[in-house]
């Protein structure tokens, strides 16, 4: 079954974006994923076509209004059994991880509602039930690049690049590491060889490399990772 993407924006002119490239283009193109937008604007009711005002409370910015949110949002709910997730972009939402990438391809698709201005009226992330997602510690313009990222991560799951045996035994052996440094020809590139142990064809090696490497990066760069594997290995 296509897996249905429907994205709510104020520009939806940026999509299909880089997503119409490369591995979801190709997957789009084949049938694989669907992509639809919705134009917040076309939900305003006013002369101006507004869809945002000022924040109760004051401060800078604008909040989109909670009317604007939820009539695009019930244009597109399709309710059980198809009941796609409807997940709210936003610096304040969950950290997004592989883990939901994972949980979101296995199901009929999502719908995503990329914030802009300030922030979204929290009544209708409420009300609606919204999950509120965030792809990272720094603030965007706006949902949509996030959306973006969201989508692509589930639909190259979706894709099947990971068909090959190998590739899915290779995720589960590296599991919360960062991954070990790749080479390909030539052997020597401006001095610099390619470590010995990959040309041995001695494969218990290699792997027994691969591994320390993986372990020595993750380490180095991500002791939150590296500090959760550790209490998995040895829970308290
Ligand atoms: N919108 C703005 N910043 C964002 C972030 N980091 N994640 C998700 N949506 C956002």
């Amino acid at each position: 079954m296509t897996w249905r993407a429907t994205v709510l924006t104020l520009f939806p002119e940026m999509f299909p974006g880089p997503l119409g490239h490369s591995l979801a283009g190709r997957a789009r193109a084949g049938g694989l994923w669907s992509l639809e937008t919705v134009d917040l604007r076309d939900f305003a009711t006013d002369r101006h076509r507004s869809v945002d005002d000022t924040p109760f409370g004051g401060g800078a910015g604008m909040v989109l209004r909670a009317e604007i949110a939820d009539a695009a949002l019930a244009s597109v709910d399709d309710g059980p059994p198809d009941g796609r997730p409807m997940l709210a972009l936003t610096p304040r939402g969950q950290p997004f991880t592989q883990a939901d990438a994972a949980s979101l391809a296995a199901g009929p698709g999502a719908i995503l509602l990329c914030g802009r201005y300030e922030g979204i009226d929290q009544r209708v992330i409420e009300a609606r039930g919204l999950r509120e997602v965030s792809i990272g510690d720094y603030v965007l313009s706006g949902g949509e690049l996030a959306a973006m990222v969201l989508l692509d991560a589930a639909i190259r799951l979706r894709a099947g690049v990971m068909g090959a045996a190998d590739s899915a035994e290779e995720e589960s052996f590296s599991a919360g590491l960062l991954e070990y440094p790749h080479y390909t020809r030539p052997a020597e590139w401006r001095g610099r060889r390619v470590p010995e142990v990959l040309l041995s064809g001695n494969h218990a090696a290699i792997a027994a490399w691969r591994r320390a490497q993986a372990e020595a990066v993750t380490r180095a760069r991500r002791p939150d990772l590296w500090a959760r594997r550790a209490r998995q290995e040895h829970p308290a």
